[in-house]
């Protein structure tokens, strides 16, 4: 499966600060099998967020589009609207997920706003911003999503029968 990730951030942005988060997601994506073939480093802007998870969607760049940062309380944090923004199915369930599993590890999963949603054939996901909590929250739902991306892709169809 194809993958790509999107970070926001404005002091990424404005180069006053590392991205480590991106570069983990893909770490554990590429130790997972799957094919990184587009990584973004864009401003906490959700119109600048929506039309670029739109365009990965409509092009055809990747099955699964996952995101890093914009998904707490500061008030340029908006991951979940510009999600919301372009998806056309929502998927509660990812994050209700992310945030029970995280809830083990830390109270303050509770302040992650993190949604998932569907769009044409790709799935995407936000994932919250500090590398730690990409971790944790990526490595516990990768297992289930790949049967969700094959259903999503119309490679595999039947549940039931599996
Ligand atoms: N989830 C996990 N697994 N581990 C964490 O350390 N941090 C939380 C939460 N989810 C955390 C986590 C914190 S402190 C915040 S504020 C929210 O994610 C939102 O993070 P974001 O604003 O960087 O996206």
């Amino acid at each position: 499966m194809r993958a790509a990730i999107i970070t926001a951030s404005d002091s990424g942005y404005a180069g006053q600060r590392k991205d480590l988060s991106g570069p983990a997601i893909r770490e554990i994506l590429e130790q997972n099998g799957y094919k990184v073939v587009h990584t973004v480093l864009l401003p906490d802007d959700r119109e600048m967020l929506a039309k670029e998870m739109a365009r990965i969607a409509d092009e055809d760049v990747a099955e699964l589009l996952l995101t890093t940062g914009g998904t707490g309380f500061a008030p340029s944090d908006c991951m979940p609207e510009a999600t919301g923004d372009i998806a056309e199915r929502m998927v509660p369930g990812i994050p209700e997920a992310m945030r029970a599993y995280s809830m083990t590890i830390t109270p303050r999963a509770m302040l992650s706003r993190a949604a998932a949603g569907i769009r044409k054939s790709t799935l995407i996901i936000n994932l919250p911003g500090s590398p730690k909590a990409v971790r944790e929250s990526l490595e516990y739902i990768l297992p289930a999503l790949e049967h969700g991306l094959e259903i999503l892709t119309g490679k595999a169809s039947d549940c039931a029968r599996k």
